[in-house]
């Protein structure tokens, strides 16, 4: 495939504000189970932890996509789980279960921070992000990420994901203090994490906060917006070139107060979000992400290419990356996935 070289979109400068000539897109999980070739690469390390701190692995995994596809951004193949990992959790991703954690439920529980020790267990994975940078096609971007500290204390907490997320709201209503304690520290691990990322080759950073959306408007406030707040100024610091993405999943009307109190350039919206609200509400105040519903994906035919068709022509108008509202599922054909890419790609901004 031949593109002229200025047609070919930034992901950066998009979420910067500045419009492409049509936007740019990439996929949730684009790397991952749906594609027969990551299958036969995950034969080779069996368990999942161990297969991310492989980057011989990981970078293959996340260049697989991108010669299928030519997505404008690639994402560096990890998991969110790798940051309690690090900073002591015992963490086991079981088959057919999904992650596992022992859950820690008191603030004498908190694993203590150690930045040295955390980095270090981490260095395979920032490893993964400067040796995958290097093997990136010309004008490909690469986004880095984390769990937001709100979801990976939900699976600190639960001891899994998936979960109606009462223990973890219990410790907050009954010791607040104490559970920010935990939110406090994971805010510090995730600052550290993403610049590393940053450091070793990441142009953009995104946040999933994928339990988001089970949160009272108080707690909202507390635990998913203050942290965010946080992280994003922290990198603003140091970082103010690096566009930030933020996935508050399932946050409902609570998007727009994210996106203005947080600081983040873009926000991800899942498939439950009206277009048309999405236009009014948020991309007035920044670049908006999504959201093509994942099942939607797996079904493919005519209902897909009138939904792509739809979501183009009422979010191009505005700041918009091309992605879904959620991670691509395990049984999706990777056909449906290049009917997707070839709609995008047609689309021109008029
Ligand atoms: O997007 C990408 O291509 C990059 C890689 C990526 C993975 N996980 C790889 C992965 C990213 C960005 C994640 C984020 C992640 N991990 C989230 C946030 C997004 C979301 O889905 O809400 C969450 C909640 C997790 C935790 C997690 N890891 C779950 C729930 C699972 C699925 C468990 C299962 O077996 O069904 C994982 C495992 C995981 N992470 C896989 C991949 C490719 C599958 C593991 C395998 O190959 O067996």
């Amino acid at each position: 495939m031949t593109r002229p070289a200025q047609e070919q979109p930034s992901l950066i400068a998009e979420l910067r504000g500045e419009r492409q000539v049509r936007p740019p897109f990439w996929f949730m999980r684009q790397a991952g189970r749906y594609l027969p070739e990551y299958q036969k690469l995950r034969a080779e390390e069996p368990d999942f932890l161990r297969f991310c701190y492989r980057p011989d692995l990981t970078i293959e995994a996340a260049l697989q996509p991108l010669r299928r596809y030519a997505m404008d951004a690639a994402i560096v193949f990890s998991d969110i789980l790798v940051v309690p990992h690090a900073l002591g959790s015992d963490v086991r991703f079981v088959e057919g279960v999904g992650p596992m954690l022992a859950p820690i439920r008191t603030p004498e529980a908190v694993p203590a921070w150690d930045a040295d020790r955390f980095v270090a267990q981490l260095a395979p994975v920032y490893a993964s992000v400067s040796g995958l940078k290097a093997k990136l096609p010309a004008g490909t971007e690469l986004i880095g990420f984390s769990g937001a500290p709100w979801t990976l204390a939900v699976y600190m907490v639960e001891g899994r994901g998936g979960t109606a997320c009462e223990q973890v709201r219990h410790w907050g209503w009954r010791d607040g203090k104490g559970f920010g304690r935990l939110i406090d520290r994971l805010t510090e691990a995730v600052i550290e994490h993403l610049e590393q990322q940053i450091r070793h080759g990441a142009d953009a950073v995104q946040l999933f906060d994928s339990w988001a959306g089970q949160l009272t408007e108080a707690e909202f406030h507390l635990w998913v917006i203050q942290p965010t707040k946080q992280i994003v100024a922290a990198l603003r610091r140091d970082h103010p070139q690096v566009p930030i993405i933020g996935f508050p999943r399932g946050a409902g009307a609570m998007y727009g107060t994210y996106l203005a109190i947080t600081g983040v350039d873009a926000v991800s919206l899942d498939s439950t979000v009206p277009l048309s609200w999405a236009v009014t509400t948020l991309q007035t105040g920044g670049t908006v992400q999504g959201n093509l519903d994942n099942l939607l994906l797996m079904y493919g035919g005519q209902a897909l290419d009138e939904e792509v068709q739809r979501i183009l022509a009422s979010l191009s108008g505005g700041g918009f990356v091309f992605n879904l509202g959620h991670g691509i599922l395990p049984h999706t054909p990777p056909d449906h996935v290049a009917q997707v890419a070839d709609q995008v790609r047609a689309w021109t901004r008029r």
